[in-house]
């Protein structure tokens, strides 16, 4: 094993980009117990900045980079291509370089969407890419810098994210659910809702680990968006008429898959800990948000 990451815990020293965001948040609040961790955001270090990268490795001695920090916005992403295109892919290439020069071991996060959603099982880490919007187009190419570039990296694929801190679809249901009692939700898009928080303790086992490589990571299970919202308000008691319908009736100005649930089993395989069923993490999820103050 590569002394660096034998040292105790407190001793390593993590920096996790983005530390702002809804897995930020999640991250910060998992890994702050066991580790020294360094903070910023995209005014203190602008991931598209090569300089500004280097300044902060220089002045710190980074174990680990956890790219938290990304561009998420998917509609917005058709549009906005140059931010897109300079935050998920220039600033994964940065980092990726930055790391390989310091040797510091790097954990990025893509997505579902580097697929075009026309399987009808599980995709797995071998499978094609053909990314289903400029986003994923973004991230694609960010993962494919990293690769390039460095070989002490994880890039882990996940998807349907939602978490304490941030806007998600849990949120936008309920609060949907105050103003309206006819709701129509989308029940041909499948995949799987991942709680930050479950993402996060699952990071901490890379920290350590030197199985290096490309990994899919959700919690268990699968959905459409209808059936997740059924979930929803049934946990939250809500009564409300909830609608299927299908895609085209909902239209986004970026294309989303049909079918896009990740298969987990090398992450398994390797001896990684398996994330728990989505419905077990979504109980605890709406739990803590139903009873904030
Ligand atoms: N959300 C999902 O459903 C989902 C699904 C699959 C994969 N992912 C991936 O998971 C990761 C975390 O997603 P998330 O939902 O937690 O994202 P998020 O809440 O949007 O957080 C991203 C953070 O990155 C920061 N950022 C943006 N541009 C930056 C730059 N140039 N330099 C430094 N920081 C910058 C943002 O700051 P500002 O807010 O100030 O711009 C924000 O704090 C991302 O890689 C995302 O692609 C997300």
């Amino acid at each position: 094993m590569d002394k660096q990451y034998l040292k105790g815990c407190f001793q390593l020293k993590i920096w996790i980009t983005g530390y702002k965001g809804m897995l930020g948040y999640d991250l910060v609040k998992t890994l702050s117990k066991d580790y020294e961790l360094i903070l910023t955001d995209k005014k203190q270090v602008n991931i598209t900045n090569f300089n500004n990268v280097e300044e902060l490795i220089k002045q710190h001695k980074i174990d680990v980079i956890i790219n938290a920090a990304a561009y998420t916005d998917v509609d917005g992403s058709q549009t906005n291509k140059k931010i897109a295109y300079n935050v998920n892919a220039v600033g994964s290439k940065n980092l990726a370089i930055a790391s390989k020069e310091h040797n510091i071991k790097l954990i990025h996060i893509s997505t579902d969407y580097v697929f075009n959603g026309d399987k009808n099982n599980p995709y797995t880490e071998e499978d094609e890419t053909d990314p289903i919007n400029y986003y994923g187009e973004t991230k694609l190419q960010g993962e494919k810098f990293i690769q390039e570039n460095m070989s002490k990296y994880f890039i882990v694929r996940t998807q349907w994210l939602y978490g304490i801190n941030g806007g998600n679809f849990v949120k936008t249901m309920l609060k949907l659910a105050e103003s309206s009692n006819e709701i129509n939700v989308v029940n041909d898009q499948f995949g799987c809702p991942t709680f930050t928080k479950d993402l996060a303790i699952a990071f901490r086992e890379l920290i350590t680990s030197e199985k290096y490589g490309l990994y899919n990571v959700t919690n268990s299970g699968e959905c459409s968006w209808f059936d997740f919202a059924k979930l929803i308000f049934e946990i939250a008691n809500v009564d409300v008429n909830l609608n299927p319908v299908l895609t085209f009736q909902y239209p986004t100005i970026a294309k989303r898959p049909k079918y896009s649930v990740l298969n987990n089993e090398k992450w398994m395989n390797e001896g990684f800990t398996p994330l728990r069923s989505f419905k077990d993490s979504l109980n605890e999820y709406m739990n803590l948000e139903l009873n904030k103050c």
